[in-house]
């Protein structure tokens, strides 16, 4: 071929019956090739995806030597004509399988390596090697599908914010630390010796002062850094969709983020969200399902039996009821007939959630079986069965304890059977949790300290409790809760000055501790501040749910191991000693030998 004036005319993927009749050009990967029939046939593969060229010795001589010679992954570009493929041949699994390219030139533009891995959807290959070789896993169509849906993602949220007035305005990377809790990347400062700028957790801070400036309306895809142990749906550096508004209360917030939430689900799965979305309180939710982030999904809610069991020969029950505790339940459907040794195996799952113990009723055909039946009268047992609904194959789960250890034991058994037994039907289903506690007692600090952040504002109502009964305050802070996975967060916050002293008290934090560590935006709330507040969402979760990913390291271009490392640019890296000394840093002889 003549050195063409375009590298393609066509993206592989983007050929149907339209184009047949048309002499197209193509570049991309050699997904296959093979030899028969006295034909060449490649499997040549673009972003777009695959389309089957085929060389014949009749009509490109030269192109079909060349074909011969290619190998999987070899970049090359092909010249030819669109045609039906002949009857019979059509491959239904492909969208472009109607038709095929009759190739009169081909040219080499690349050779390839053989890669560690086929480059194909489901390879089961280890997830160390895919982050290796990240240009060859994105490569993979499930890959690159998931960064163009983040772009279509991210782009219709900003189109969706744009047009209601939201800016996307920029805030600093290199900050100081930030209230959201987690331990802080630090960069040491070359020029200012012994300090160290933090990168942000989150811009919690710059938005709030943004409003303080009269933004009124504040949007940033950003990123956001955080020190903390990862797992599937953690990344030390992952990007929010945060969102702050003046002149609005939390209804204003939550209807804003529904008809965002709508919008990004179109884009990613085609399909429309039912608004608005259901709503439980932080106590709903721990009570129903023992948990803030509720799978809604499915049933299996825990069922409360205090007073049934409250005054029965079970010791273990009473006690814990006598003692200020609760006893409660789930009954596990289609699980009656597991072992001794499979409930010992979830008395211990239990147990890693504060459960003591974990009593049982085998729901049979043949009737009720259970070790602790013998200590009840039947009519407790009778009001036992009939406050689960039981049914024959439920197994009954109980435990008895201070309501806190009860519910968050039953919420991690219910959510592991639901997994175990496949009792989750598909689908999204979005909850709010609104009126969380605004402070939790931290018993390692012997203190009080805020749930969300100290800036979140209580529920006015309750204010007049925040020193008599501080536990017992609500907070106007709402999370959103997909499936089960806690995908954004955020709050009103307290924009006067009183209330903000008085919640630095309640917390224990003395002014100049507080001035040290936001004097900036509490000195820019004495200036004027509007009420505000906001919420931030995962995109990196929402990307993850809607995709029908199991991590988020699947929706992150270049994510980072459980270690925190990344493989391919193998970051974090030892540096000079020069470079250290640059910044003020000793370094540690003993680390240096190591490496
Ligand atoms: P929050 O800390 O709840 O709120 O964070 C908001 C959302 O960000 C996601 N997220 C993460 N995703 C991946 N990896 C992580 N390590 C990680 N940490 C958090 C979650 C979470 O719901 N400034 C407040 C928001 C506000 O009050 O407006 C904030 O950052 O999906
Ligand atoms: P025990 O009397 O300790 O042998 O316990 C009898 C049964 O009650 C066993 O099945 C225990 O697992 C269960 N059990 C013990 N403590 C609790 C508890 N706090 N909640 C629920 N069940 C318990």
């Amino acid at each position: 071929m003549a050195a063409a004036a375009l590298y393609r005319t066509h993206y592989c993927g983007s050929l149907g019956e339209g184009e047949i009749g048309e002499s197209v050009v193509l570049a991309g990967w050699v997904q296959t090739r093979r030899d028969h029939g006295g034909l060449i046939f490649l499997d040549l593969r673009d972003r777009e995806g695959v389309v089957q060229v085929v060389f014949s010795p009749d009509v490109s001589g030269k192109a079909f030597e060349l074909a011969g010679t290619v190998r999987g992954e070899y970049v090359v570009q092909v010249e030819g004509r669109v045609r039906r493929r002949p009857e019979g041949t059509e491959n239904p699994r492909l969208k472009t399988g109607k038709i095929e390219v009759y190739a009169v030139s081909c040219r080499i533009l690349n050779r390839a390596k053989t890669p560690p891995f086929y480059i194909e959807d489901g390879v089961g290959v280890d997830e160390d090697l895919r982050l290796r070789h990240r240009y060859l896993d994105l490569r993979r169509p499930e890959m690159l599908r998931a960064l163009r849906m983040r772009h279509r993602a991210a782009k219709a949220a900003r189109d969706f914010l744009d047009s209601l007035g939201f800016w996307e305005i920029e805030t600093p990377v290199l900050t100081r630390s930030t209230p959201e809790g987690a331990r802080d990347y630090l960069v040491p400062s070359r020029v200012n010796p012994g300090r160290f700028y933090a990168l942000p957790q989150s811009p919690q801070l710059f938005k709030q002062v943004l409003m303080v400036a009269g933004a009124e309306r504040y949007f940033q895809i950003v990123r956001c850094f955080r020190d903390e142990d990862l797992r599937a749906d953690r990344q030390p550096e992952f990007t929010q969709i945060d969102i702050e508004m003046s002149f609005v209360g939390m209804d204003d917030v939550l209807a804003l983020s529904e008809a965002l939430i709508q919008v990004v689900c179109r884009e990613v799965t085609g399909t429309e969200v039912p608004r608005p979305f259901p709503r439980l309180t932080y106590q709903e939710a721990m009570s129903i399902y023992g948990t803030d982030k509720p799978d809604i999904r499915y049933g299996m809610h825990l069922v409360e039996v205090t007073d049934i069991v409250a005054g029965s020969g079970f010791k273990v029950f009473a006690r814990a009821v006598g003692e200020g505790g609760c006893v409660k339940g789930i009954a596990v459907p289609g699980a009656a007939e597991f072992s001794r040794r499979e409930i010992d195996e979830l008395t211990r799952y239990a147990a890693a959630f504060g459960g003591k113990g974990l009593a049982y009723i085998q729901v049979t055909p043949e009737g009720l079986k259970s070790p602790i039946l013998k200590f009840f009268e039947p009519e407790e047992v009778e009001a036992l069965v009939a406050r689960f609904e039981a049914k024959a194959g439920d197994l009954l789960l109980f435990v008895a304890d201070k309501r806190p250890v009860a519910d968050r034991s039953l919420g991690a058994l219910r959510t592991h059977f639901a997994g175990l037994l496949g009792l989750i039907p598909p689908g999204f289903a979005f909850v709010w949790v609104v009126d969380f506690p605004l402070l939790e007692y931290d018993v390692d600090e012997k203190r009080y300290v805020a749930v969300h952040h100290p800036f979140t504002a209580p529920l006015e109502e309750d204010i007049p409790i925040l020193f008599t009964d501080p536990g017992r305050v609500r907070a106007q802070a709402y999370d959103l809760v997909l499936n089960g996975v806690e995908l954004g967060g955020g709050s009103i916050r307290i924009h006067r000055r009183e209330i903000q002293e008085k919640l630095f008290e309640a917390i224990g934090m003395p002014l100049e501790e507080a001035a040290e560590k936001f004097g900036f935006l509490l000195e820019a709330f004495e200036y004027g501040a509007p009420p505000h507040g906001g919420i931030a969402f995962g995109f990196d979760r929402l990307l993850m749910l809607l995709l029908g990913r199991k991590t988020i390291r699947d929706v992150i271009p270049f994510p980072k191991t459980q270690s925190a490392q990344d493989l391919m640019t193998l970051a974090p890296a030892a540096v000079t000693d020069r470079q250290l000394a640059e910044l003020h840093i000793r370094p540690d002889v003993k680390e240096q030998k190591k490496s």
